[in-house]
């Protein structure tokens, strides 16, 4: 069944996302495309209205990007915000000034036609706006519906042909009642029933799959992860064992973590999934590498290489899995066009280019919360579901210096026990990221008569919203102690924990 829908046209604003994510949490199925895409995306979707979002150019500037006639030669409602505003004005022959007060912030909006937009609403409002430019002429058709006290013309409309344009940013929470704004578009004037969700956008994904893949073959590399997780199952749901996953272990996994990934997906799900074992090669092109970008591109080049052979072994493969997730998609379109969208995944992006395979990417709409939710819908456990990011180099970042046998068994043992400790105390679930580190350190100990001289494991918390940004967790004393107890005495060669109390920036999360 197709939802009704509303096409988002981005023309660069931050913003632009959070548009999509409050129709989405309206029950407003929605996508965001470049402004350049209009016509194809009209096309593809047959969206019930449109939004323009808003952007860092002014309408005038040359090369500044335009919505183009297929949106207003649509006949679809229309809601401009901001730049999208303008670019309204201009389309109907409207003015637009660089504006004499730059606005940015909070605004005080007073409406003077409610209407449709409006509905519901009181006659004034909180809104944030963030502009240059404003209206300075209203163009033809149009009347004024709300203002504030820098912007005469904060909210116009042409409501025959039910296009309205908004300077302030309804998306965002400064607008405490913005969503209101955008349900009465979609809603009421664009006629959208709000019956999407994840049960449904399942369903579509795996028929999308279906139509994208026909008879053909699909390659993954799987890790385990929230993601990689999603997309399998979807992958075996939509085309069975004509899906070849594969787990590819560097020998740089956590204790026991290809075993229980091999069993949770392949025994107990069913999933196509084969283990790939190359732990030898890895360790060996890493032997005496003590650099943290040459681990990496060691790492990530012997991916490649090992991944590609095995895809290579099944001979007819097509296409390539991708867990693409919106926040990767946004950071790459903008109105320069659909040459941009495409960022491959660091870990396989090499295989694109040599294999001539094509890029299934079902998670290409959602955002991290919503490909939980997804997880959640597919039937996959809270264990899986809300599991911890781990780094495609693996435990090699984690260990400073040169990566050996040895140091990577400590290493293991020592995370497991703080994993466990923090399951124990009920806080895994609170804590954005934990693992513990090895340092390329000795210190001086004693235990019981005799002086040791071992190694240092420094244990890491933070919590985070987006990873981009992070501060350290408080841990409670009682589970720091509890942790550094069990570590010191069960890991051998180990006389010293630490804590590390850094926030990023500016230190990262990981320590390499
Ligand atoms: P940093 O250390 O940059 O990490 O603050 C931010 C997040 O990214 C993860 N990370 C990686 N993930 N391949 C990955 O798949 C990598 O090379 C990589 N490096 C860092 C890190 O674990 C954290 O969640």
């Amino acid at each position: 069944m197709r939802h009704d829908s509303i096409l988002i046209l981005d023309f660069g604003s931050q913003y632009s996302h959070l548009i999509a994510r409050r129709l989405r949490e309206l029950g407003v199925y929605c996508e965001l495309h470049a402004c350049t895409r209009a016509e194809e995306a009209l096309r593809e979707l047959q969206p019930r209205g449109i939004i323009l979002s808003g952007g860092p150019y002014s309408v005038y500037e040359e090369g500044a990007p335009h919505a183009g006639p297929a949106v207003w030669d649509s006949g679809l409602p229309v809601l401009g915000i901001c730049y999208g505003l303008q670019e309204m004005a201009l389309a109907f022959g409207g003015k637009v000034t660089a504006g004499e007060h730059r606005e940015y912030g909070h605004a005080e909006l007073t409406l003077h036609h409610p209407g449709a937009l409006f509905g519901g609403l009181p006659s004034t409002l909180q809104v944030w706006m963030s502009h240059g430019d404003k209206v300075l002429e209203l163009p033809e058709g149009f009347q004024d519906l709300a203002r504030t006290a820098n912007s005469e013309h904060a909210a116009i409309g042409d409501l025959r042909r039910n296009y309205y344009g908004i300077q302030f940013h309804p998306e965002v929470s400064h607008t405490p009642l913005g969503k209101t704004i955008l349900k009465n578009f979609a809603c009421t004037v664009c006629g959208c029933r709000a019956d999407w969700s994840m049960g449904s956008f399942m369903e579509e994904a795996i028929e999308r799959i279906r139509a994208q893949v026909g008879n053909g073959t699909v390659v993954g590399a799987i890790s385990g992860g929230v993601d990689s997780t999603v997309c399998a199952v979807l992958l075996h749901k939509a085309i069975g064992s004509r899906f070849h996953g594969f787990l590819v272990d560097h020998g740089l996994l956590r204790l026991n973590e290809a075993a229980q990934v091999m069993d949770r997906l392949r025994n107990r799900l069913g999933i196509n999934l084969t283990l790939v074992d190359a732990g030898e090669l890895f360790l060996s092109r890493l032997q005496g590498v003590t650099d943290p970008e040459k681990k990496r591109k060691i790492i990530g080049n012997t991916f490649i290489e090992v991944f590609e052979e095995e895809a290579r072994k099944l001979g007819n493969a097509k296409f390539l899995l991708q867990g693409t997730l919106y926040p990767d998609v946004i950071e790459s379109i903008s109105f320069k066009g659909p040459s941009a969208t495409i960022k491959s995944h660091h870990n396989v992006g090499g295989l694109l280019e040599n294999m001539n395979l094509q890029l299934v990417e079902p998670l290409r709409e959602l955002f991290k919360d919503e490909v939980r939710a997804l997880g959640l819908a597919l039937g996959l456990g809270e264990d899986t579901v809300y599991r911890m990011p781990f780094p495609g180099p693996g435990l090699a970042i984690r260990i400073l210096g040169e990566v050996t046998r040895e140091r990577l068994a400590i290493l293991r043992q020592a995370d497991a026990i703080y994993i466990q400790e923090l399951r124990d105390a009920g806080l895994y679930r609170h804590i954005g990221q934990a693992f513990a580190v090895l340092l390329p350190v000795k210190s001086v100990g004693v235990m019981g008569d005799s002086r040791t001289y071992e190694d240092v494991i420094a244990l890491r918390a933070v919590q985070t919203t987006d990873y981009m940004t992070a501060d350290w967790y408080p841990l409670p004393p009682e589970v720091l102690r509890r942790a550094s107890n069990r570590i010191i005495n069960e890991v051998r060669g180990v006389n010293r924990v630490v804590f590390d109390i850094s926030s990023k920036p500016p230190s990262t999360i990981e320590w390499e």
